[in-house]
């Protein structure tokens, strides 16, 4: 029997709700599985003690995090805290202080599902985004001076080294590699950013030289959006910058059909330190405590942790239930549906304790 001890922090408006559903869809594999057991810690981070403390988690949560095997992430932020309070004061901390370099966004539409594209349904779409999590333009670094007066000035610098932006490529080049269709799409802008965004080009090209199998591509970012919305069939695995993915992300789950359903993991490849996973979607706090959140994006991202600590056939399990929940229209009302979110963890949980796949 495998034990896993895992760090749950569910935060802030939407999070505690999804995160309790996708706990319900663990318990229910580790008791169909058999063979391991997860033992799960709450942690009460996030922007209501940011309000009775002055800081969504202790200085030193990064490293109280590291004793564990996983971080399952709620998600941050509320409309009485700036964003990037909140975000500087949690996820990216986290993300940064547990070198977890690799941001992964798979996304395909689910059966059931309707994409906003016309004549592109489950099978067509079918990629996966590597984000590169660790530098690029969320390095925090730049400033502010004459505040207020007519010459104030505000930078915004990226930052790219050709530490970081290698082990990102290397990553990604070895996803594509496990993919059936080996092809890997890198996206810059290096046409208008000369500098840093020629680097990533060249570092492409060497460590292409290290994947003769990957069949490799390179798009400027505003060009991938048309390629994305127009021929999603020539893409597979797609590696762009920290804020060129988070664009190509969104518009990514967007054309799935909806935020609503995609997963995000924040991995450390070299495994030193504990993996988030996490839903894309937020805190949407406009339907916080109403029971209606769709918790599949949780539940998808749970079978990524799974995957991730070696339960490959519990984290299969749980998508094929989620699928065949999907497939049946149980679903929430983002996605066209009239369940709740209990509705459609109940389903998927009955589907896991019934399954004979
Ligand atoms: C994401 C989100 C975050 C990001 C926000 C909430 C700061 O958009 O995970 O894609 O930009 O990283
Ligand atoms: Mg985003």
């Amino acid at each position: 029997m495998k034990h896993y001890r895992i760090a749950a922090i569910p935060a802030d408006g939407i999070g505690p709700e999804v995160i309790a559903a996708g706990l319900q869809a663990l318990e229910a594999l580790e008791k169909r599985d058999g063979g391991f057991s997860l033992d799960v810690t709450h942690f009460d981070w996030g922007s209501e003690r940011y309000k009775r403390t002055g800081a969504l988690m202790p200085e030193d949560g990064p490293q109280q995090l590291k004793e564990f095997d996983a971080i399952f992430f709620g998600a941050v932020g509320a409309p009485d805290v700036p964003d990037h309070v909140t975000l500087w004061g949690l996820r990216l901390p986290i993300c940064q202080g547990l070198d977890q370099y690799a941001n992964v966004r798979p996304t395909r539409i689910l059966p059931g599902i309707a994409s906003p594209l016309a004549g592109v349904g489950p099978g067509d779409l079918d990629w996966v985004i590597v984000r590169e999590n660790s530098e690029g333009e969320y390095s925090g670094h730049g400033g502010r001076a004459h505040k207020g007066f007519p010459e104030e000035i505000g930078t915004e610098t990226a930052i790219f080294t050709r530490a970081g932006v290698t082990r990102i490529m290397r990553f990604a080049f070895g996803l594509a590699l496990s993919r059936p269709r080996k092809m890997l799409t890198v996206v810059t802008k290096s046409n208008a950013q000369r500098h840093g965004m020629v680097m990533w080009d060249e570092i492409a090209a060497e460590v292409a030289r290290e994947f003769p199998d990957v069949t490799w591509d390179k798009m400027l970012v505003d060009a991938m959006t048309v390629r994305m919305v127009k021929d999603p069939r020539s893409l597979d695995t797609i590696v762009a910058t920290n804020l060129h993915a988070d664009i190509l992300s969104d518009l990514a789950g967007a054309l799935a059909g909806s935020l609503g359903v995609a997963p995000t993991a924040n991995i450390d490849p070299e495994r030193r330190f504990p993996s988030m996973f996490e839903p894309i979607h937020g805190s949407a706090f406009d339907i916080a405590g109403k029971g209606i959140a769709n918790p599949v994006a949780t539940f998808w991202t749970a079978s990524r942790m799974l995957d991730h600590l070696g339960e490959t056939k519990a984290a299969e399990r749980l998508m094929i239930a989620v699928e065949k929940v999907c497939e049946a229209g149980i679903m929430t009302p983002d996605i066209g549906g009239n369940a709740t979110t209990q509705e459609v963890t109940d389903a998927v949980c009955d589907a896991i304790r019934g399954a004979n796949f």
